[in-house]
């Protein structure tokens, strides 16, 4: 297989149309086989559920080449599990998870030329969505829904790759209390362009949401999970009922527990112990490990020890241990690491 003629090296995280993609519609309660094309658009009725009142839903997961020169994924199964999750909560038909990753398996296999070679610090980002697709006007779930998987390369979510990042405390909320920011519904998202928009404006990367009812403690951001550092080397991670339950970030909790031995903490985390931490950064699919250099509270700055010019100690050996598991340079746990063949 020839690989395509990209400048892997300095892609950005943008939509590059590929040639094959998973298509599945479900019709008169069931889904039908579903298979390959080359087509990369979708015609739908006007009044789609999807366009009407915003029944979709999606994942994000990433295709590597590691050392050895072999193509896996990572935790697809997780992804499939999360996208039932996402299903059921939406009243969306569930698309099963052993059909979902055996459907992940065909898109990378398809489009093998698109997955950048080792080393070019990029990587083939995997899109399955579902959608409403047929007609609803009363406020009520569509009969007839499609899922796709589409994959494109990308380089670093962030411009500037792993350079700190300066973030701000939203005044806007992402997720209600018993609503929907456990799911990876993309209402979620359509709700926070407003504040990722205005929050570039004002020269900040992105926004830390806080718990929308009492605005004390730290949720996440629009499209990450956080991890903390304590000064004692404790790595911290926000428990809450209204995040997306990041499979990065439940990776990185036990990489650093069983591989670099640090004591991990899933808890509350309170606005007022920021200044406190030594480490901040970001972590998901897309955004790796991005760390956080400096966090703004409406003009009072919170440097984190960590600086702006590099990673933090702790946050760096997360990084290469995780990224070493993805690339095959360091023994995955069991069921990590799917070869695609
Ligand atoms: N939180 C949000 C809101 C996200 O969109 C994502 C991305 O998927 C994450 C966290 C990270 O999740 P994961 O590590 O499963 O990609
Ligand atoms: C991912 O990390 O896969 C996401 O869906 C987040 C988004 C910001 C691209």
């Amino acid at each position: 297989m020839e690989k395509k003629q990209i400048d892997w090296d300095n892609l950005g995280f943008a939509y590059i149309r590929t040639e094959r993609r998973f298509v599945a519609n479900y019709k008169d309660g069931a889904w039908d086989a579903g298979g390959m094309t080359d087509d990369a658009n979708v015609v739908i009725n006007e009044c789609a559920g999807v366009l009407q009142y915003s029944q979709s839903c999606f994942e994000g997961l990433k295709a590597y080449t590691t050392e050895d020169g072999r193509i896996v994924t990572f935790r697809p199964d997780l992804n499939g599990q999360r996208m039932e999750d996402s299903c059921r909560r939406l009243e969306m038909p569930v698309y099963p998870k052993e059909k979902f990753v055996d459907a992940v398996t065909e898109t990378v296999k398809a489009n093998a030329a698109y997955v950048p070679p080792y080393g070019s610090g990029a990587s083939l980002y995997i899109r399955p969505v579902m959608f409403a697709s047929g007609p609803v006007i009363g406020v009520k779930p569509a009969d007839e829904y499609q899922f796709r998987i589409f994959a494109t390369p990308v380089g670093p979510y962030f411009k500037g790759g792993i350079k700190p990042l300066t973030i701000r405390i939203s005044d806007f909320d992402r997720a209600a209390p018993n609503g929907t920011g456990h799911i990876k519904a993309g209402l979620n998202y359509a709700m926070s362009l407003h504040a990722i928009v205005d929050a570039h404006k004002q020269g900040f990367d992105e926004n830390m949401y806080l718990d929308a009812a009492s605005h004390t403690k730290v949720e996440e951001t629009g499209g990450a999970n956080f991890i903390f550092v304590t000064k004692d080397q404790k790595v911290v991670t926000p428990k809450s009922d209204s995040i997306l339950p990041s499979i990065t970030r439940r990776s990185l909790m036990h990489v650093a527990k069983e591989y670099l031995g640090l004591e991990t903490q899933e808890r509350e985390v309170f606005k007022e112990e920021l200044a406190d931490f030594a480490e901040c950064g970001l972590c998901g699919t897309a955004a790796v490990i991005s760390p956080v250099g400096k966090i703004v509270d409406h003009g009072t700055e919170i440097c984190l020890p960590s600086g702006m010019a590099d990673m933090g100690p702790v946050t760096k050996k997360l990084y290469d241990t995780l990224t070493g598991i993805q690339m095959g340079r360091i023994k995955a746990p069991e069921g990590w690491i799917q070869e695609i063949r």
